[in-house]
This record gives structure tokens, C-alpha cells and sequence, in this order.
């Protein structure tokens, strides 16, 4: 079944937010942003400003009838500065006026005056300096100690991976229409329905039942809008209520760039220790991770990184830690992987480090400190169902690891002006938020009276596919065509409560909703159609919009029971909540069973390196996925191909940086480099594990939307390795991304 959208998106009928038509008379928002990264005392005069003509209002922190806060986990954050700022691109004002053109002309008649203060932009002086998110947190299990003893190899090292754009195609914004009764309907590009419902509902002082979130989809979130996109929609909503007009806010490109988060740069310390028969015996890190200026997601992102520090790896006796840094820089957010992905950079940095000082190949290392069945995660889960080293087994046998191997080594004794690299990465990512209570959720399903269904969950379509998914549910509860069902769009006033869109759950949470609903509804047909046909209802089954009676097929089609079972007064409607079972995690220990199940993998990623220019094509990348039993193999080898090329952007082309005033120096699309068609590798292969599945994951199909991110991180080793091909002296300082620049210079290093 292919995406349900695929064919509108296509014919570019689709609809975003911008695509909502404008009601009469409605305004536009723009913000005026700090163009300093610290300072105090800052004034604002907006007198020349608000003068111009088709400007309607400005709107500053004096404006908010509630609590100038949107911190959703931390109360750090102003939604407008007062009286400091932190960050270059911090909101200040929000300029209204008839139009944009208008805002943006507005925009520069605004003087702004502050008594700047020294911008802090790297870690370690916030480290030094004790500037923290939140103080530090450590997981610990064994002993670093008995571990040191049996060890005969101890490799010190580090580790630094770079933030990363998000780059949605579509980018934030939100539109608030004000209704009768001091009420708000508010469409936000969102990945968090509710929390955008929440925070707004603070921001204006008014209870939530008044604030209707609406969300058709988004044009990609990949985390970017699990908290951000809360600011833009209080603004405009703020707007609209003190206005009474319509208000819409869609972000330039430029804007967006400059005013959101990003991924967390991190560095990390570590020391690594294996026995005589390369068995890691422990593993001792210190992340330091770049929260920039306020808390936003970072502490459940620290918590991330804690739970992936070791991999796909099992180390007895392990001890990392996470500092959460603050500094001038703006807040980093949600990014795939939400954390993950900068553990497992770290661990298989260390691998590789180990592996060249002891003098190995890395991939033996890899194989023989893959997790086990009943191995003990540093959180205290037992791992199970465990994939690992059958993901590799499967991947040796469909991809034949050795041959690719010595068909590199091949390679290069031949050729100088190119060399080829491999590497292996394997997986093994935990699927829940890591914050227990996050994971529920609820579905609504009516049945029509003409035999249509309408479902509503707290979902968010992004592109992964989720409304496809929830409708492939419902088709096989009802054994109906997909035809009949129609997703709605995620609405706080259908579905409340609802967590974001986010921790690769969205189907597995709204999907066991809905499945939940479809059953009840399911029982009560399948009453009436007994009734009917005068038999047991345990032997009716509808199959192909058809009654089956013991197996045999009836002439009462789905049409004809529902319009029955309405004339009968059953009820057609019905509401699923579903609750994540077995987990828990206690803080005060930091142990506990925090994950539904893991997902596993392995890939294998070739290189190929110009020698003389530093350039550098990912050959090809062969990979098998643990999905469960796939409910949808064509959306989920999708989900696997963009999220290995988002991080192969992330360890290779894509970096971020700022001046040492706090100023974001990649701020556009022609100083930011993304992977294109061009950089794709030139063969990716996707095959499925075969497995039972698991009895968490929807359908038996495992959760896909982060995990293969972490596959990206193979184009960095293998790069690396073609590189040590041409120069046997390379020391790699294990820094990402691994710019053509960078290449070039440990070619000749
Ligand atoms: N795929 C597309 N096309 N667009 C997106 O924004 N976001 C990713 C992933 N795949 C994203 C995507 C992220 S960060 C997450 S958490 C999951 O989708 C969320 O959706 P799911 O929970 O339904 O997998
Ligand atoms: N993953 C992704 N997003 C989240 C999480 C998580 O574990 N917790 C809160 N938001
Ligand atoms: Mo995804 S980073 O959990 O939105």
C-alpha cells in the first residue's frame, strides 16, 4: 500500500498551512529579533515604526495577559524578551500589519539599544564558568574499577559531533482565527498539538478548552517543530486575541535559520577498556552537550544520549555521564535520534580508535561486543528479543561482508588517485519517550451511516506516513477497503491530551488507539450481523466488506450491517486509549524498563576518496533492518532511505557554525550544504530481518522513523578509512562532519 498522500502531493494539491485559503481581513506577523547574543537592559523604541502606514499594532512582553514563559520542561524561556536577551535571533516584538512587505519595512524603523554583555559560544567555558541546563546526570552499571583490572587495553580518547538544520521543506508558521466567546481556533505546523494548545492557553491567560489546535500536516518536522513550533503559534494567537482580526505568521527561510534550534553539538571524553580476547570490559564517557541559550528539549535529550551511550554494545561495567551546557547560541531542540545518534558516535569512535591502537580489524571488535540475549543495559532493562548479531549474520550472508572487504583492500593496492573505504554500523535503538508518562494515546472512530469511517488521532502527518498506517489498521480490523477511511486532521478538540508526534511512537501509540476502537466497534457489528443471520457472534468475521458466517460468505455486505446496526440504535462511535504496558524507570536510581522494545540493524557503507581534491562519493550502502513484521515494507524502506541520507548529511557535509559574537555564520542554503541527488550514495540497499516481531509494535511492524538515522555514521568511517588507505599516518580526531576540507587535509596531514 503505497503513502495515501503520495498522489496529491504529486499534483501539488496538498495542503500546508500556508495553503489554508485567508479569511477577510486577516493580518501578518513578523519578529523583531535580538541582533545581539547577550546583553541586559535592552530598550526598544517602536514609536517610527508603528506609525507606518498598514502597520496595525506591535507587540511586546507588556502585551501577554498571562505568563511570559513557554519553557515546556524547564520555565526558562520568555516568548518575548524583557528585560535580557541570549541568543542572537530572540524574539523581542511581533510586528502586525495588513502585510508582510508592510512587517518587514516596519521592521527596520525599530531601534533597539542594550548594554551588550560577552556572548559564551563554546562548551567548555560554559563547563568551566558552571553555566548548566540542568544539572548533570550519570548511569552507572558494575565497576569501572573491576573492569580496569581485567583489562589489558585501555584507549583514551575523543570525540565531536556538530548540530545540524533541520531543514524542513515547510517552514514553522501559524495561523490564529479568532471565534466567539474569547475562544481561538490556531492551525500551527506542529509536531505537538497539545503542548502548542498549552502554552498558548498560558501566554493568554485564558483555559485550554478555549483553544482549538488544528493540523492538517506538516511539510517535515523531524523534531523541529516538537517544541518550536510553540512560539510562532502563541504569537500569532496573542495577536488575533487582542486584535480580534485573523492573524498568520509563516516563517522566510532566513528567519527560520536564524530563530530555531537546532541538533546538539556534543563532544565527548572517553576511556575504553578491553580484555586479552577483546571483550570490552568497560567504558567509562563524559558527554559535554550545547543546550545553547534555554532548556527547550534538552534534558530529555541528555536523557537520550545516557540511555544509547553504549551502543549496540554490551560493557558490564560502564559509567557516563551528560553535562548540559548553556551557552549564547540558539536553544537546540528535537532532532531524529533526539540525542541517540551523538552516543553512538562517541562509542563507535571508540571502537575504532581501539581497534587501530591495538592493532585489529574494528569490525571483529564490533562482532564479538554486539548485545546479547539477556544482557543488562546500564538502565537496568534485560535486553531481549535481541536482533543484533543476527542483523549482522543476515547482512554477512545477503551482502557478503569479507568479499567487500577484500574487494577494497583490492582496490587500493591498485589505484593512488582514489582509494575506497568501508565500515560497519549496527544498531540498536530503544523505542518509547524516555519519559514514561508521555507514552499514551487515544483514537476516535465513527462509523458512518452510509458505512464510512472517520478516524481522528492525536497523530501528526510529517511525511512518515502515520495517516497511511492508521488507515491500514482500521482496514484490517474492519476488513474494509482503504477507500472508506478518511484520517482527519489532528485536532486537540477530537483528541486531547495528546503526546507530539515524536520518539518514533506516533504509530505504534495511535495505532494500538485506533485498534483498540476498531475492536469495540468490530464486536458490537458483528452482534448485530448475528443477530441477522440468526447464528453465534464468534463465528461472524468481515472479510472484503463482506459478512462470514462460519467461514462462509453471506450476502449481508459491510454497507447494508452498518446501516442496520444504526437502525438497530447501536453505537457507531468509539474512543481508543491505549497505554505503553511493563514500562517504568525510576529516577532516583536511574534503572527501570524504559523501552517497549528495541529496533536493530546493520549496515555496511563503502567510500570512494579523490586523493587529490578531497573529495569523496558514498559508493553504496547495503543494510539489514530489524522492522518487525512490516505492516507497510514500501513506507518503511522509505523512512530507512531518508533518514540514512539526513545522517550522512549530518557526519559528512552538513556544518554549522557561528562567530565568536554568537552570530549563525550558516544561515542560508548557500553556506549550509545539505546531501542532493548528487551526494546520494549510488546504491542503497534495504533488506528486512526475518523475525517474529514485536507484541508492542503496531501490528507486529517496529517503530522506523529515527533508528536508521544512525546508519549515516558509516559514511564517516568508511571515509576515514580510505583516507588511512592513502596515508598510513592519518590520526583521526574523530571530529564530524568530515568535510571535503577536512579530508583534503588528513590526505596530506
Ligand atoms: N519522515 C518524514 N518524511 N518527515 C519527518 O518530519 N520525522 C522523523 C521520522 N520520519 C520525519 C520523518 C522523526 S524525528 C520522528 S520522531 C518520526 O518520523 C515521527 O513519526 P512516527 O512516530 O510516526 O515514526
Ligand atoms: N524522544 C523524542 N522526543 C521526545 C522524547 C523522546 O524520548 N521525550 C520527549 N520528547
Ligand atoms: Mo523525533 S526527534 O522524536 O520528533
Amino acid at each position: 500500500m503505497k503513502n495515501t498522500d503520495s498522489r496529491s502531493h504529486l499534483q501539488g494539491k496538498s495542503i500546508y498551512l500556508d495553503d489554508i485559503p485567508e479569511l477577510q481581513g486577516t493580518l501578518y506577523g513578523l519578529v523583531f529579533d535580538s541582533p545581539v547574543a547577550h546583553a541586559k537592559n535592552i530598550k526598544l523604541d517602536y514609536s517610527e515604526a508603528e506609525k507606518l502606514d498598514g502597520v496595525i499594532k506591535i507587540l511586546t512582553y507588556k502585551d501577554i495577559p498571562g505568563e511570559n514563559q513557554i519553557g515546556a520542561i524547564i520555565p526558562d524561556e520568555e516568548l518575548f524578551a524583557e528585560n535580557e536577551v541570549h541568543f542572537i535571533g530572540q524574539p523581542i516584538a511581533l510586528i502586525v500589519a495588513e502585510t508582510e512587505r508592510i512587517a518587514r519595512d516596519a521592521k527596520k524603523l525599530i531601534k533597539f539599544e542594550a548594554e551588550e554583555l560577552p556572548a559564551i559560544t563554546d562548551t567548555k567555558i560554559a563547563k568551566e564558568r558552571g553555566h548548566f541546563i540542568a544539572p548533570p546526570r550519570t548511569f552507572k552499571i558494575g565497576d569501572l574499577e573491576e573492569g580496569r583490572k581485567k583489562s589489558k587495553y585501555i584507549i583514551k580518547g575523543t570525540s565531536e559531533t556538530g548540530g545540524q538544520e533541520h531543514l524542513y521543506l515547510e517552514t514553522q508558521g501559524a495561523y490564529a482565527v479568532p471565534k466567539e466567546n474569547e475562544s481561538i481556533t490556531l492551525y500551527s505546523s506542529t509536531q505537538g498539538a497539545n503542548s502548542v494548545q498549552k502554552i498558548t492557553s498560558e501566554i493568554l491567560d485564558i483555559s485550554m478548552n478555549k483553544i482549538e489546535v488544528d493540523v492538517n500536516r506538516l511539510g517535515g518536522g523531524f523534531g523541529g517543530k516538537e517544541d518550536q513550533a510553540t512560539p510562532w503559534a502563541a504569537m500569532v494567537s496573542l495577536a488575533a486575541f487582542i486584535l480580534k482580526k485573523p492573524v498568520k505568521m509563516v516563517l522566510a527561510r532566513h528567519d527560520d535559520m536564524r530563530m530555531t534550534g537546532k541538533r546538539h553539538p556534543y563532544t565527548a571524553e572517553y576511556t575504553l577498556g578491553l580484555s586479552e580476547d577483546l571483550k570490552i570490559q568497560f567504558y567509562d564517557v563524559e558527554f559535554i552537550q550545547d543546550g545553547g541559550a534555554s532548556a527547550d528539549l534538552s534534558p530529555a535529550i541528555t536523557e537520550r544520549t545516557l540511555f544509547h551511550a553504549t551502543g549496540t554494545y554490551f560493557i558490564p561495567n560502564t559509567e557516563i555521564t551528560v553535562f548540559s551546557c548553556k551557552t549564547n547560541t540558539l536553544p537546540n531542540t528535537a532532532f531524529r535520534g533526539f540525542g541517540g545518534p551523538q552516543a553512538f558516535f562517541a562509542i563507535d569512535a571508540a571502537m575504532q580508535q581501539a581497534a587501530d591502537e591495538i592493532g585489529v580489524d574494528v569490525r571483529k571488535l564490533q562482532f564479538k561486543n554486539l548485545i546479547k540475549e539477556n544482557n543488562e543495559f546500564p538502565y537496568g532493562q534485560i535486553a531481549t528479543q535481541v536482533e543484533a548479531t543476527k542483523c549482522w549474520e543476515a547482512a554477512d550472508k545477503l551482502f557478503s561482508i569479507e568479499k567487500q572487504y577484500k574487494e577494497v583492500k583490492d582496490f587500493n593496492t591498485k589505484n593512488t588517485k582514489f582509494k575506497k573505504g568501508i565500515s560497519i554500523t549496527p544498531l540498536c535503538f530503544g523505542i518509547s519517550f524516555t519519559n514514561t508518562m508521555m507514552n499514551h494515546a487515544r483514537a476516535l472512530v465513527h462509523i458512518y451511516q452510509d458505512g464510512s469511517v472517520g478516524i481522528s488521532t492525536g497523530a501528526v502527518e510529517m511525511g512518515q506516513g502515520v495517516n497511511t498506517k492508521m488507515k491500514q489498521v482500521a482496514t484490517h480490523v474492519f476488513g474494509i477497503s482503504i477507500d472508506k477511511i478518511k484520517l482527519e486532521t489532528t485536532n486537540t478538540t477530537r483528541v486531547a491530551n495528546a503526546s507530539p508526534t515524536a520518539a518514533s511512537s506516533g504509530a505504534d501509540l495511535n495505532g494500538k488507539a485506533v485498534e483498540i476502537a476498531c475492536n469495540e466497534l468490530l464486536a458490537r457489528l458483528k452482534n448485530t450481523a448475528a443477530e441477522i443471520i440468526d447464528t453465534n457472534s464468534n463465528k461472524i468475521e468481515i472479510k472484503d466488506e463482506f459478512v462470514f458466517n462460519n467461514g462462509k460468505k453471506t450476502d449481508l455486505s459491510w454497507n447494508k450491517l452498518v446501516e442496520a446496526a444504526f437502525v438497530n440504535r447501536v453505537k457507531l462511535s468509539e474512543k481508543g486509549h491505549y497505554v505503553t504496558p511493563e514500562i517504568r524507570f525510576d529516577k532516583s536510581i536511574e534503572k527501570g524498563h524504559p523501552f517497549a522494545y528495541h529496533v536493530y540493524g546493520t549496515a555496511i557503507t563503502t567510500a570512494i576518496v579523490d586523493t587529490m581534491r578531497g573529495t569523496y562519493d558514498i559508493e553504496s550502502v547495503d543494510i539489514v533492518h530489524d522492522f518487525g513484521k512490516s505492516m507497510n515494507l514500501f513506507l518503511d524502506k522509505g523512512q530507512i532511505e531518508g533518514a540514512l541520507i539526513q545522517g550522512i548529511g549530518w557526519v559528512t557535509m552538513e556544518e554549522i557554525r557561528f562567530d565568536e559574537k554568537g552570530r549563525l555564520l550558516s544561515n542560508s542554503l548557500s553556506s549550509y550544504k545539505v546531501p542532493d541527488i548528487n551526494s546520494v550514495p549510488k546504491s542503497v540497499k534495504v533488506e528486512a530481518l526475518e523475525t517474529e516481531g514485536h507484541k508492542h509494535a503496531i501490528l507486529k511492524s517496529k517503530a522506523v522513523g529515527e533508528p536508521p538515522f544512525i546508519y549515516g555514521q558509516g559514511a564517516y568511517f568508511a571515509i576515514q578509512d580510505a583516507i588511512k588507505a592513502f596515508n598510513p599516518n592519518y590520526k583521526s580526531d574523530y571530529i564530524a562532519p568530515m568535510t571535503h576540507e577536512k579530508v583534503l587535509m588528513g590526505l596530506y596531514q
